[in-house]
């Protein structure tokens, strides 16, 4: 299935609570909310109170959390609590990956493993089982608004084309990054069927419009091609 995610990082924070809103008002599948430590990232972003926001302000709107944290493990629990329902946790992270992803998964969450841009995809396949979905940054984590990094097309159609060897084709490969109609097409076409997109939803007068064309854009892509 085809999903979009808005990412909440590219929002006016002056109106969150409205821009909240404007997201679950747009028909996307679920907010991305992109969690920064300054340590694993050069950057900072927010913590669970935001999420916790999120679930008041919308409370049927599925909440995507993106932990780029140096010990993800010790902030599974505190991110469940305040209403995450998918955690995704980087392999690069400094901490037990196994465990982690079976700690979320036994909070009853859905569990997804996140590759940098450099990292070979080869790297996921132990894990396949223990996570929902695997992201693949198209960006080096850290910031919004970057390009899309064309490099990364080869690293979805490996996992894709094992995933189908194995016989698991519903399987979510979801790409973060610099996605738009073009870029979203073409990773679409590299077998991702999940995609986060924060700068150019945000900018949209008419989200609900632009979600629907990049959901239709995305779709005839992959199935171009799967
Ligand atoms: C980057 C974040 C992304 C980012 C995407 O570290 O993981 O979710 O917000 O933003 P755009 O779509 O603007 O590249
Ligand atoms: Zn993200």
């Amino acid at each position: 299935m085809i999903q979009i995610l808005p990412s909440l990082l590219a929002a006016d924070g002056a109106r969150l609570g409205e821009e909240i809103r404007r997201v679950e008002a747009s028909g996307a599948d679920a907010l991305h909310l992109d969690i920064m430590d300054a340590h694993f990232v050069p950057n900072l972003s927010f913590g669970p109170d935001v999420v916790r926001v999120a679930a008041r302000c919308a409370p049927t709107l599925y909440r995507h959390v993106h932990l780029m944290l140096t010990r993800p493990d010790l902030y599974v629990a505190p991110f469940a609590d305040a209403g995450a329902q998918t955690i995704q946790i980087h392999i690069e992270a400094d901490c037990d990956i196994w465990q982690t992803l079976r700690t979320i998964r036994d909070r009853g969450l859905r569990s997804g493993l996140v590759l940098r841009p450099q990292t070979p995809p080869e790297a996921a396949f132990p894990y396949l089982d223990l996570c929902d979905e695997v992201l693949f940054m198209t960006v080096n984590p850290g910031y919004g608004g970057q390009s899309f990094m064309p490099e990364v097309l080869p690293h979805i159609e490996k996992l894709r084309n094992r995933l189908r060897s194995e016989g698991r084709p519903a399987f979510d490969i979801m790409v973060d990054g610099g996605v738009n109609f073009e870029t979203g097409a073409q990773a679409a076409a590299a077998g991702a069927n999940q995609f986060v997109a924060g700068s150019f939803l945000f900018r949209q007068p008419e989200m609900g419009a632009a979600v629907a064309a990049l959901r239709d854009t995305c779709e005839r892509a992959f199935h171009t091609r799967f």
